[in-house]
C-alpha cells in the first residue's frame, strides 16, 4: 500500500488506476482505526477496484469543549491494518493541504435544516466542519463510491444531501454498525470509558431496541404526545443507569424530521454522555415489517 501526503501524488495514483479502467472507492477516516472502520474498507474493496483511505483529524469538526488535542492517534497500527486488508492508497494530508486559506477563512459547505438538528444543535459547526472537509476530500480523490458508517446516521444523511445538492458524481454507501457482543457500537470514543462505564454503555442500544419494539407492536403510538412520553421514558431509564442523555428522538429516515402518523420508515437517533464519552447510536424501524 502506498502512502501519500500531497494532492499531486494522490491524483497521479488515482489517474493511473483510472487509466487501468479501475473504479475508485474512498473511505475517509480520522484514524485510530477499529473493526468498524475496517468493515468500511472491506466494503469499499468489494465495491471498487482501487481503494483510497484518508486519515485526517479534522480540527473544524471539533467544538471548544471537544478534546481535539487528545484525539487518539495510532498511525503505524492503522497503516499496518489497512495494508493487511489490501487498501491501495493511504492519503495523509497535512492541515495546510486541507485548509489552504487557514481554518477561519476557508470556504464552508453548510447543509441547512438536516444539519441543524440533533447533533447539529448540540455541537454547533460540527457538521459544517464535516461537510467542508468531506467535500474537499471528494474533490481531491474524485472517487466513484465513498463509504461511511451508518452509526453516524445524521452524518451520512447530511453527506447524501450534500452529494445530491452539489451534484457530486459519487455513490454514497452506508455500512451497518459493528457492535460488541453486548450491542455497544464500536467507536474511537469508547476508549474514554472506564471498565464500569463500558459495561453500562451497551444499555443505550438495548433501550433503543426496546423503543423499536414498542413502535412495531403499537404503531398507533406515533402521535406527538405519545412519542414524547416514549422518548421521555427512555431518557429517564438511561439517566438512572448513569447516562446524561442529550437527545433520543424518533424521526423519519428520509429527512430526519420528527416522525408523524403515517410515516413508515423511521430511525431512532440518540446521543448521551457517559463519563467522558459522548456516545451516539441509532436503530432503524420499518413499520409493517415483521
Ligand atoms: O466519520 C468520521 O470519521 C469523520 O467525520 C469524517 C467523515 C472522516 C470527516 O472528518
Amino acid at each position: 500500500m502506498n502512502q501519500v501526503q500531497r494532492v499531486r501524488s494522490l491524483r497521479a495514483a488515482v489517474q493511473a488506476a483510472r487509466k487501468d479502467k479501475k473504479t475508485i472507492g474512498f473511505v475517509p477516516t480520522m484514524g485510530n482505526l477499529h473493526e468498524g472502520h475496517l468493515e468500511l474498507v472491506r466494503t469499499a474493496k468489494r465495491r471498487a477496484e482501487f481503494v483510497v483511505v484518508s486519515i485526517f483529524v479534522n480540527p473544524t469538526q471539533f467544538g471548544k469543549n471537544d478534546d481535539l488535542e487528545n484525539y487518539p492517534s495510532t498511525p503505524e497500527e492503522d497503516a499496518r491494518r489497512l495494508a493487511e486488508l489490501g487498501a491501495d492508497l493511504l492519503f495523509l494530508p497535512e492541515q495546510e493541504t486541507m485548509y489552504p486559506s487557514g481554518l477561519d477563512e476557508q470556504t464552508v459547505v453548510y447543509v441547512p435544516k438536516i444539519g441543524d438538528l440533533y447533533c447539529g444543535k448540540d455541537r454547533p459547526a460540527h457538521f459544517h466542519g464535516v461537510t467542508t472537509v468531506v467535500s474537499r476530500l471528494f474533490n481531491m480523490v474524485q472517487p466513484d463510491i465513498a463509504v461511511f458508517g451508518n452509526k453516524d446516521y445524521q452524518q451520512i444523511s447530511i453527506i447524501r444531501r450534500m452529494v445530491e445538492d452539489l451534484a457530486y458524481p459519487i455513490q454514497i454507501v452506508g455500512v451497518d454498525t459493528v457492535r460488541t457482543d453486548e450491542g455497544l457500537a464500536l467507536s474511537s470514543r469508547n476508549g474514554y470509558l472506564d471498565a464500569k462505564e463500558l459495561r453500562v454503555a451497551s444499555s443505550l442500544q438495548q433501550r433503543l431496541r426496546e423503543m423499536a419494539e414498542v413502535l412495531k407492536q403499537e404503531p398507533a403510538v406515533i402521535s406527538k404526545s405519545a412519542l414524547k412520553s416514549l422518548e421521555g421514558d427512555a431518557k429517564a431509564d438511561l439517566k438512572k443507569k448513569g447516562f446524561k442523555p442529550h437527545y433520543i428522538t424518533v424521526c423519519r429516515q428520509s429527512d430526519l424530521k420528527p416522525a408523524k402518523k403515517g410515516d413508515q420508515k423511521l430511525v431512532i437517533l440518540a446521543a448521551a454522555q457517559l463519563g467522558k464519552a459522548r456516545l451516539i447510536d441509532n436503530i432503524e424501524v420499518v413499520l409493517g415489517e415483521p
